[in-house]
């Protein structure tokens, strides 16, 4: 039976119940049939979704408007300078005033918190377009890629190497939700944080599936279904670039460290990649590597969450 999600808002994976993650990868599945067979699906007419960005994005801004009106509504685009939001007003106050004229929005920000309380204070439903904690639309479309090309998802292992960040942090949340075991291998003093690992493990325990939190690579990588890398320094951090570049040289993905996963892993990466940093071009444009599917994912999953919370 259908879960009623809406007016639900999305800020971390941990806010749905695997039924809730499942009827998402249901509805993305037939979107995305539908589109390939040129079916319009117009369900979000006349909708308007506001979409906030405080940091540069390609994949999340297009697909969530390309989605929007492939749903039948509109996206508003705004810069964060264009607000007044955290200038001259304060969070509550524009989740008010924005809930008077948009049935949702997507934002992209820094602080956690800032979306935490533009739903708390708002009346329509947020969806986290990543923040400094927690991507949850890039994973909930890393795991559908994962059912796509695997057919299943309890009881696969993922492998995350390098920076315990957003990603880390959602791929811990996603992978324990749905029964995946995850090992994370990341340098000293670049770990997930304790707090996030303590929520997954929860999940986890209520699964039956596994999490480590390591330092070695090769010891991630061992009987990988999966390999996942991101970017060493992300958006916030140029400055450190240079420094983590050399605490993370060990934590490249390439053709020595793959060699110990299974032969059929998955290549992915939340994209943009640097390339020569933390992947290099024979992993990512391998036969293995699923980075395009999973970046065209993000449009079909998105699409399925807005039309069922909005
Ligand atoms: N993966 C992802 O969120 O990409 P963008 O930063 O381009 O939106
Ligand atoms: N960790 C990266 C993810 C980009 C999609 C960042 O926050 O910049």
């Amino acid at each position: 039976m259908a879960v009623n999600m809406k007016g639900k808002s999305l800020i971390e994976i941990n806010d749905l119940t695997l039924e809730e993650v499942y009827q998402i990868f249901d509805l993305s599945a037939s979107l995305k049939q539908e589109r390939l067979i040129g079916k319009k699906h117009h369900i979000l007419e006349g909708k308007k979704l506001g979409m906030i960005f405080s940091k540069p994005s390609t994949r999340t801004r297009v697909s969530f408007e390309v989605g929007i009106y492939e749903l039948g509504g509109i996206g508003l685009y705004f810069n964060q300078n264009d607000l007044q939001l955290k200038k001259s007003e304060s969070v509550s106050d524009t989740a008010k005033v924005l809930s008077r004229y948009l049935d949702g929005i997507m934002i992209r920000t820094f602080d956690h918190q800032d979306v935490i309380d533009l739903a708390k204070y708002g009346t329509i439903p947020v969806i986290n377009g990543l923040t400094d904690l927690h991507h949850p639309c890039q994973v909930l479309t890393d795991l559908f890629t994962i059912l796509e090309k695997k057919r299943k998802l309890q009881g696969l292992k993922l492998a995350y190497i390098g920076d315990g960040n957003n990603m880390a942090h959602s791929l811990l949340h996603g992978c324990s939700k749905i029964g995946m075991d995850i090992s994370i291998a990341s340098p000293s003093g670049y770990k997930p944080l304790d707090f996030v690992v303590d929520e997954s493990m929860k999940n986890a325990k209520y699964m039956g599936s596994k999490i480590e939190i390591l330092e070695d690579p090769i010891e991630a990588v061992k009987n990988a279904d999966v390999i996942y890398t991101d970017v060493w320094a992300s958006m916030g951090q140029e400055k450190e670039a240079e420094e983590r570049k050399k605490k993370f040289i060990k934590y490249q993905v390439n053709p020595e460290l793959v060699k110990y996963a299974k032969e059929d892993y998955l290549f992915m990466h939340c994209l943009p990649a640097h390339r020569g940093d933390e992947v290099v071009d024979e992993v990512a444009d391998s036969s293995n590597s699923v980075i395009f599917d999973e970046a065209e994912n993000r449009l079909h999953v998105q699409k399925a969450i807005m039309a069922l919370i909005m």
